[in-house]
C-alpha cells in the first residue's frame, strides 16, 4: 500500500489568524488530499503551557478541520505539562471528531530514551483521537536519527505506524514505516538560505528522501510556517507572499 502525506508545519492557531494560509490550505486539501493522502498540521505543545481544559484547544481543532486538516502532529518535549496538555489535545479532538499523534521533538527528547518514548506512545496509544494509519498507532518525530526503534515498539506495547524525521544516510530507513522531512524549501545543504554555489531544492531533497524510503510513507512539508520567524508582524507579511519563504 502507498501512502503519501503532507505536512503543514505551523503554529495553527496563529496561522489561521490571516485569510491566506486559509484558502491555500482549503484548495489544497480540497485537491490533493485523496486517496490515502493525509494532511498533518504540526502543532508545537511547548507554547501551550497555559491552556486549563480541552476546551482551550477546541477552536483550533475545529478550524483545523473545516480546512481538510486529518491531524494534528502534537510536538512534545520533555515539558512537566506536556501530559497535562497531551491529555486536553487529545479530548479535544475527540471531542470536536478530529484525530492527532505525537510528534517527539528530539531536540528534547534524547536518543537514548527509546523506552520512554515507546511508553508515552502506549499511554495515548488506545485514545479515541489517536491517529491509526494501516490499523496501527501512528507516531512521528522532530530529529532522531539514532533511536533504537525496535526498543520503542517493544515499550509501545501495540503495533505502531512509526514515520520520524529520519534523515537518509543517518536513520536506518530499514526500521521505520515512512519518514517525514523537515526541508519543505530550498537551502543550503546545512538548514540556511540557498547560495548560488550551495543549492538544495526541494526537488533533490524529495528525491533524497523517496530513494532511502524506497516506496515507504513519505511525508512532505509544504510550508515553513513559523520556526524562524520572531513575530506575527513578520509572520503575516511572509504568508502574504507565497509559502516556503526562504530562512533567513
Ligand atoms: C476552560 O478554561 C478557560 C480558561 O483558559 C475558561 O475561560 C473556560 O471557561 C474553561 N472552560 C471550561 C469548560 O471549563
Amino acid at each position: 500500500m502507498f501512502f503519501f502525506f503532507a505536512a503543514l508545519v505551523g503554529l495553527f492557531s496563529f496561522t489561521f489568524a490571516f485569510p491566506t494560509p486559509v484558502d491555500y490550505v482549503t484548495r489544497m486539501a480540497s485537491t490533493d488530499n485523496v486517496g490515502n493522502k493525509l494532511v498533518f498540521c504540526h502543532f508545537m505543545m511547548g507554547i501551550v503551557s497555559n491552556r486549563e481544559n480541552a476546551s482551550d484547544y477546541d477552536n483550533d481543532m475545529k478550524r483545523a478541520k473545516d480546512a481538510g486538516i486529518d491531524a494534528f502532529a502534537l510536538n512534545i518535549g520533555t515539558d512537566s505539562y506536556g501530559d497535562t496538555q497531551l491529555h486536553y489535545a487529545y479530548e479535544s479532538a475527540a471531542n470536536n471528531d478530529m484525530k492527532v499523534f505525537i510528534s517527539f521533538d528530539f531536540n528534547w527528547w534524547q536518543a537514548s530514551q527509546a523506552s520512554e518514548v515507546g511508553a508515552k506512545i502506549a499511554q495515548y496509544a488506545s485514545h479515541p483521537a489517536q491517529l491509526m494509519v494501516d490499523g496501527k498507532v501512528f507516531v512521528s518525530s522532530f530529529s532522531g536519527n539514532g533511536v533504537d526503534v525496535d526498543a520503542i515498539r517493544s515499550a509501545a506495547g501495540s503495533e505502531i505506524f512509526f514515520a520520524p524525521n529520519f534523515q537518509p544516510g543517518q536513520g536506518d530507513f530499514d526500521k521505520i514505516d515512512g519518514a517525514l522531512n523537515w526541508m519543505g524549501w530550498d537551502n543550503d545543504g546545512n538548514n540556511k538560505a540557498p547560495t548560488a554555489e550551495q543549492m538544495v531544492t526541494v526537488a533533490d531533497s524529495d528525491k533524497t528522501y523517496e530513494d532511502a524510503l524506497q516506496g515507504k510513507a513519505y511525508i512532505a512539508r509544504l510550508a515553513l510556517v513559523l520556526h524562524s520567524l520572531r513575530s506575527r508582524g513578520l509572520l503575516q507579511q511572509e504568508l502574504g507572499v507565497p509559502f516556503r519563504p526562504p530562512l533567513v
